[in-house]
């Protein structure tokens, strides 16, 4: 039995390494995930995260959050987040959503607003509801980390 157990953690790298080495998702050769396709890849995500930020920063609710806020950074980041969530082959390298925001004392108004200005922002690329709803479902539970007041 304990030979067994060594034998099987002695091959299931192998098992996982191989899986990862062929899929798709991971190569970026073929993507059988429909919700990244919808948004354009991560070109597409760009440009929608590009014009839902230019949004924010004209949004009389929030754009005084921004006033000293790294735009083009804010973008990258921004853009990355939103490919992985959406299973796209990006890294994440900004901070933790807890630590950007803590001290901004952001409000339930204020993450709606950033959604619907993101939502605005979907509508213009044509990004199909069904596949808006994929980003928004992740991002909702992002709510506890990010409004604290
Ligand atoms: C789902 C909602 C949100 C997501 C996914 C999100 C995501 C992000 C990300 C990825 C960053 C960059 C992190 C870094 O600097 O390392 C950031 C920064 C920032 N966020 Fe958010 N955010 C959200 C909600 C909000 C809201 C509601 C506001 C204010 C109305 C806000 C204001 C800011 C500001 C001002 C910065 C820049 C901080 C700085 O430059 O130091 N965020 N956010």
């Amino acid at each position: 039995m304990r030979r067994f157990t060594l034998n099987l953690f002695a091959i299931l790298p192998i098992i996982v390494g191989t899986a990862q080495a062929q899929s798709p998702a991971t190569t970026g050769a073929i993507s059988s995930n429909p919700a990244f396709e919808a948004f354009g890849g991560e070109p597409g995500i760009a440009k929608i995260v590009d014009n839902g930020v230019n949004r924010l920063v004209a949004d009389d609710r929030i754009k005084a959050r921004f006033a000293t806020a790294n735009i083009p950074r804010l973008k990258t980041l921004l853009t990355a987040q939103f490919c992985t969530l959406l299973g796209g082959n990006c890294v994440y390298e900004g901070r933790p959503m807890k630590e950007t925001h803590d001290g901004m004392e952001l409000r339930n108004a204020d993450f709606n607003a950033l959604a619907e200005d993101f939502q605005f922002a979907m509508d213009d690329a044509g990004v199909p509801f069904r596949y808006q709803n994929v980003l928004l479902k992740q991002l909702a539970p992002m709510q506890h980390d990010i409004v604290t007041k």
